[in-house]
């Protein structure tokens, strides 16, 4: 494959400890506003989550410091503000926001970025396995099935993408990136239950 420029690391997977995860489901159950009027989905649930959670803000600060996706993402940035120079004087970071959707059967979430630093989705419940999205018949014959991934674009890389088939075997995992990366979630199809995901945005104070 040929390369405009170098190949980018789009994004990294991620495995937050049980600790985090309880920590997200905790603040599921108290969510009640929702958060669809700032956000791109085609979801009809979309809640906002306390940004004020230490569990979370600590994971990503450690992660940040050995992150490679970091690194470069710094990097870039430095070139535009002089006040970051290197990974030794970063400025504390802390969650800009921070909600959760609930994906039903046909809804999607578009191409889009976010604001922030870096932002990250977590995959709480999936409720379909890729082998039962690809026998659904829209994807049957396709060269492909794309039914429930969830993709990274970039459109430097001559529109090379990636398809992540994120199913039931993601749960408790998750992607970690650069706000200004391309993502998308494709509808699936198999399953009546909800895809329950926490997406947040990261900043420097
Ligand atoms: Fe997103």
């Amino acid at each position: 494959m040929l390369y405009k420029t170098e190949p980018k690391i789009l994004a990294e997977i991620i495995e937050p400890p049980n600790t985090v995860i309880n920590s997200l489901w905790d603040s599921i159950k108290k969510s009640t506003i929702p958060y669809n009027k700032n956000l791109s989905g085609q979801i009809e649930k979309e809640l906002v989550l306390d940004g004020e959670n230490e569990s979370i803000r600590q994971y990503f600060n450690s992660l940040i410091i050995s992150s490679k996706l970091a690194e470069n993402r710094i990097r870039r940035l430095s070139e535009l503000w002089q006040a970051i120079d290197n990974k030794r004087n970063l400025p504390d970071i802390y969650l800009g926001d921070m909600w959760v959707n609930f994906q039903k059967k046909h809804e999607y979430n578009p191409p889009h970025t976010h604001t922030g630093i870096f932002s990250f989705v977590i995959f709480l419940q999936i409720p379909y396995y890729n082998k039962d999205e690809s026998k659904i018949s829209n994807s049957v014959n396709s060269r492909k099935s794309l039914n429930g991934n969830f993709c990274l674009i970039d459109l430097s890389l001559d529109a090379y993408d990636h398809n992540f088939e994120v199913d039931k075997s993601w749960e408790g995992k998750g992607f970690f990136f650069s706000s200004d990366q391309i993502h998308c979630v494709y509808p699936f199809y198999s399953s009546n239950e909800e895809r329950i995901t926490v997406s947040g945005n990261i900043y420097f104070k």
